[in-house]
């Protein structure tokens, strides 16, 4: 690998532990406005010293991710479809790799669509995007996206789906978590990260993220189960402290019920 590449990959899967905290902010690429995270510096500005990387669009980069502070960017680089449109998978790459060598990306990030209509389309995306971010060392991040028609979730489809993105070309996969997520694993030659999914209780999203890594997956690229929290600031640093930190699903729920403790007052000192 040539040093390039595993330099941009380290900032993503940390080489100390093999692992990845990626938060994933860049649902407005198809859902507009989403839920908590309407203004989207407000929501990534409180969470980014708790992740390792952080994945979103070059507009939200742009207007909301402060230059200076030093988070590697996984940028989508994907789109084109919307929520309420004909078709979730009709999706092409929508930013050159000039752009995103100027966003100072760590790596790209788009979405085949396996089983959809458009699935020829977005797996030959994928190809493409390696055959031109490979002149540049840029690492491949390839989503397994299961659109609104894609109900199922079960290993035997996330494994094909995780299969063919290895094989065309990604340098990582994200996928979901399902029962059986060993054989995902197994069958995917490179490392796989597990997107959060839909809001679920804190406790259930740590043990999504346990599982995830007890299964096999380097880390979690984690969304809405942190924003959409009650308490993002505590939700990141329990995620993390399973991720990095080695906890268990108990260990990492207490961490977040103490830290959502107020914090006692110190008391006045006199003059
Ligand atoms: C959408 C994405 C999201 O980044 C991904 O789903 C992770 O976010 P969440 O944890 O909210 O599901 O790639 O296609």
């Amino acid at each position: 690998m040539d040093w390039g590449l595993k330099n941009r990959l380290a900032h993503i899967i940390k080489p100390n532990d093999n692992r990845a905290l990626m938060l994933a902010v860049d649902h407005g690429y198809f859902l507009g406005p989403t839920e908590k995270l309407e203004i989207p510096k407000k929501t990534i500005g409180p969470l980014l010293k708790y992740c390792d990387s952080l994945m979103l669009t070059r507009g939200v980069q742009r207007t909301s991710v402060n230059p200076t502070y030093p988070v590697p960017i996984v940028l989508r680089v994907s789109g084109g479809a919307s929520i309420i449109g004909q078709d979730l998978s009709n999706e092409q790459i929508t930013v050159s790799i000039k752009d995103a060598i100027r966003l100072n990306a760590s790596a790209l990030a788009m979405s085949i669509f396996v089983g959809a209509k458009h699935e020829h389309q977005t797996i030959v995306n994928l190809s493409k995007l390696v055959n031109d971010a490979n002149e540049y060392n840029l690492p491949v991040l390839a989503v397994t996206a299961v659109g609104k028609e894609i109900g199922q979730k079960d290993a035997r489809y996330l494994s094909l789906a995780c299969r063919i993105a290895a094989e065309h070309g990604a340098h990582i996969v994200k996928t979901y978590y399902c029962d059986n997520f060993e054989r995902v694993v197994d069958s995917c030659p490179v490392p796989i990260i597990v997107a959060g999914g839909k809001k679920i209780p804190e406790r259930d999203a740590l043990e999504l993220a346990y599982n995830s890594i007890k299964g096999g997956a380097v880390g979690v690229d984690m969304g809405r189960n942190i924003w959409q929290s009650e308490n993002p600031v505590p939700m990141i640093r329990a995620v993390h402290n399973i991720i990095h930190g080695n906890a268990n699903v108990d260990e990492a729920y207490e961490l977040y019920k103490k830290l959502c403790q107020p914090k006692p007052k110190s008391p006045k000192t006199k003059k």
